[in-house]
């Protein structure tokens, strides 16, 4: 059984450095943050922290800088949005464990915050050697001194057997986030006791990231809608021409015989029934709405690229929805950075907000599309902050960070 957030408040943290692996793994243009979701998901219990007085260290990672010390991946701007949005004092450190971090953890004041540079500037991070992970976390935990603890708040990295998420666990009294802990007990409700219809949408652009989620919903959800770049492999299994789409040739098997387990189990997968067909990848090509069934040679779908559902497919897919009383999405619909493409995705976030489900968006990608798309976190039930690791969840995998708190 893990220990609560609350009950290392009960014990008193004033005066106590307590490390704090968040995410804030946020995208960035240059230096700017373009959706400080994760930032602000990360604030309340560094808050709940401060207020009570404790030393707060915060690890956290940026990108897969591989590593390698690269100020394209410092947390720096991360930190500077958390100093921004935060009602106490914010520092950064420029070395993870180094001289600069030792000294300014040492320097803490009660109620103070100190961020340390990238995790995954050190190799050790995430290493598949237990031992070098072990010297790290040795390292990171010995920044708290005497009487030390460990938060986990970072839901996105709990999928991770990373030294800051899981070797930390086993060196410092451990504690599960409020972060943590609201999403494990939203996602094991979508799970384990969903309200019918369940309906589920899928997008992304890579079909094998997503085939062992997909097979594990198979028979758990009612409706399996799937849209992004993976569907081009499903209607390639179903016959459709695809132009020059993108296509994982070597999964139309495995697709084909999802398509018949899913129709034996009473899951309905949906396909779009129409795409939208760029001549080339960019935001002003030329483009048009063809049937799946139905490209003629010559036509831009016969050579293109499809980089949204059609508006037939939206109707579709916002008619599952509409009907819905759980609705979990992962992946937006098309490519909806660019407006000619970002019609599917959109159809889907307004088909959510006006249906009555308790609907989960799961994922960074989707998280930062509602957003970037102009809904605001309150129109859901709940985002997820974390990607790969809700989609993890689902699939019902084990989760490192999860496990070595014994959540
Ligand atoms: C995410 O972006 O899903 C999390 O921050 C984890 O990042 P990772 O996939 O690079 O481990």
């Amino acid at each position: 059984m893990a220990h609560a957030l609350d009950e290392l408040i009960a014990d008193g943290v004033a005066g106590r450095r307590v490390l704090v692996r968040s995410d804030l793994n946020v995208p960035l243009d240059g230096s700017t943050v373009t959706d400080d979701g994760r930032v602000r998901a990360s604030l309340p219990v560094l808050k709940k922290l401060a207020d009570a007085g404790a030393r707060v260290i915060v690890m956290a990672h940026l990108g897969r800088p591989k590593g390698q010390v690269d100020p394209k991946y410092s947390i720096a701007p991360a930190a500077r949005k958390l100093a921004e949005l935060a009602d106490f004092p914010v520092a950064v450190a420029s070395d993870v464990v180094g001289e600069d971090a030792r000294a300014k953890a040492e320097a803490l004041a009660d109620g103070e915050v100190l961020v340390i540079e990238n995790v995954r500037f050190d190799p050790r991070e995430t290493s598949k050697d237990d031992a070098e992970r072990g010297a790290f976390a040795d390292e990171l935990a010995a920044l708290t001194g005497e009487n030390g603890a460990y938060v986990d708040d970072a839901f996105g990295a709990v999928h991770r057997k990373h030294a800051s998420v899981f070797d930390i666990a086993h060196r410092l009294p451990a504690y599960l986030g409020d972060l943590v802990k609201r999403e494990l007990d939203v996602l094991t409700k979508v799970v384990s006791a969903p309200e019918r219809p369940f309906v589920v949408v899928m997008g992304g652009s890579k079909v094998s990231d997503k085939l062992a989620v997909i097979e594990n919903l198979i028979g758990k959800a009612d409706s399996l809608l799937i849209g992004g770049g993976m569907v081009f492999t499903f209607l390639a299994a179903q016959g459709h021409s695809v132009g020059g789409s993108l296509l994982e040739q070597d999964q139309i098997g495995t697709v084909k015989d999802y398509l018949e387990k899913a129709s034996a189990a009473g899951t309905e997968i949906v396909l779009p029934v129409d795409i939208v067909y760029a001549a080339e990848f960019a935001a002003d090509a030329a483009h048009e709405v063809r049937p799946v069934d139905a490209i003629e040679d010559g036509e831009i779908g016969s050579t293109g690229l499809g980089l949204d559902i059609g508006p037939e497919s939206a109707k579709l897919f916002a008619e599952r929805i509409r009907g819905a009383k759980t609705v979990f999405w992962n992946g937006p619909a098309g490519v909806f950075e660019m407006e000619a493409f970002a019609g599917g995705t959109r159809a889907v976030a307004e088909a959510v907000v006006a249906s009555d489900a308790m609907s989960v968006i799961g994922g960074g990608d989707s998280a930062s599309a509602v957003r970037n798309l102009g809904f605001s976190d309150d129109q859901f039930g709940h985002i997820s902050t974390g990607g790969g690791a809700s989609l993890e969840f689902i699939e019902g995998k084990e989760l490192p960070g999860v496990v070595a708190l014994g959540a």
